[in-house]
């Protein structure tokens, strides 16, 4: 191999790790190669398919001959106007598709490319931990401090507005938060919503809003979005996506609504950095949207059934949990006598290959936690709970 001394990656990724699901990757598929049946309950990736009649859009798309070059940047009108159309019917909330909507290659690409086009160096932007990786490492590209609040279990994993020095507050551009949250499964009490907007006002800082669970409740719960909010879009920006609400995580598409203005900026900034989707994936995302909803409670309900299955699984195996209303996730907090998520996790899949997350991944307050995703099949599950069960009484 030649060694080209000048090849060297540029400063702002040069400390950058892979995503922790690209090296756990690499490690199942050499453990797989041994043999070893892996279960994975890591990645919150749906193991359903959409319904049919989304799919038989897409198809129906595919076979017409216009339906192959590219499409309108930002996502076509009819998206668009499909997003304000599901924003009001869902939520109440009425949007502007031209100036309050722009769709997304899944919200990822959204909630990276937002902080690029709002933090400069040296700007403060609070992260919570444990909390979704990409928000720190937009943040970390984009040259700004990361202020990390602490999600913890006394506040029912909300962030604790006055605990931010006033300091910190004028240098802080944005203010990440996410309900139902992901990695903890806790929901926010739309007077918390309320609370973050009207902070937001005072101290004059932007809320990016990142909701792609809204859409999978359990029991009666229903969670709303930050817009309803009265006023909410002069200080704030909202990201959903097909991925979970849909099981369409493969498609990518999703979307960012509210603030007209930041609106604005991620269409400008998305023009020079990529050319939209295939046209049948935006129709089909329209179809989703817009179309039948009532399937998904019985989506759901198998969400429900399987969470009920991991809760009382790890409660029996000494994991402290408690019942999320939302999201697919399990957060559990490691039987007594373990704290390094890490090493419990590695142990845990190479003794019984089950893949979980180790609960630092998020953060140092999701240390001494596991997440378990409830996106695999419901026996799969079952049996990852009594292998779980078998490997830690063994121990
Ligand atoms: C909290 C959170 N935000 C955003 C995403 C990204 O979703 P997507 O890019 O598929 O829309 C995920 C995916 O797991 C997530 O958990």
């Amino acid at each position: 191999m030649t060694i080209n001394s000048f090849i060297k990656p540029a400063d702002r990724i040069a400390s950058f790790k892979p995503y922790y699901f690209a090296t756990l990757a690499k490690k199942i598929s050499k453990l797989q190669e041994n043999g070893l049946d892996i279960i994975k309950i890591d990645m919150g990736s749906p193991d359903l398919p959409p319904e049919k009649f989304i799919i038989d859009q897409l198809t129906a798309s595919a076979a017409l001959p216009n339906k192959h070059g590219y499409t309108p940047m930002g996502g076509t009108p009819e998206f668009r106007k499909a997003i304000a159309y599901y924003y009001e019917k869902r939520f109440g909330v009425k949007l502007d598709p031209n100036s309050e909507t722009v769709g997304l290659i899944g919200s990822k690409e959204g909630l990276f490319n937002m902080t690029q086009v709002l933090v400069n160096p040296g700007d403060y932007v609070i992260v919570p931990d444990p909390g979704y990786p990409v928000y720190s490492a937009s943040t970390k590209i984009a040259g700004g401090k990361i202020y990390s609040i602490p999600l913890l279990k006394k506040n029912g994993f909300l962030p604790d507005l006055s605990s931010i020095p006033q300091d910190i507050l004028q240098q802080t551009k944005v203010f990440w938060i996410n309900y139902p949250n992901n990695p903890t499964g806790a929901i926010a009490p739309f007077s918390f919503f309320e609370e973050i907007v009207a902070f937001a006002k005072e101290n004059q800082i932007i809320i990016a809003h990142d909701a792609p669970y809204v859409d999978v409740c359990f029991d009666d719960y229903i969670a709303p979005s930050l817009l309803q909010v009265e006023g909410a879009k002069e200080v704030a920006v909202e990201f959903n996506s097909l991925s979970k609400a849909y099981n369409m995580a493969g498609w990518r598409l999703g979307m960012a609504v509210g603030n007209a203005n930041i609106i604005g900026y991620i269409h400008t900034y998305k023009s020079q950095m990529d050319s939209s989707q295939f046209a049948p994936v935006i129709d089909a995302g329209i179809t989703a949207i817009t179309g039948d909803q009532t399937w998904l409670k019985a989506r759901n309900a198998i969400y429900q059934n399987r969470r009920d299955i991991v809760v009382s699984g790890l409660k029996e195996a000494g994991f402290e949990v408690d019942t999320p209303p939302a999201a697919i996730y399990i957060w559990a907090r490691l039987p007594e006598g373990y704290e390094d998520s890490m090493s419990f996790c590695n142990d845990l899949l190479e003794a019984t290959g089950v893949s979980t997350t180790p609960g630092v991944v998020y953060g140092q307050y999701g240390e001494g936690y596991l997440r378990v995703s409830l996106g695999t099949k419901t026996e799969r599950i079952q049996e990852a709970m009594d292998r779980i069960k078998h490997w830690i009484k063994a121990k």
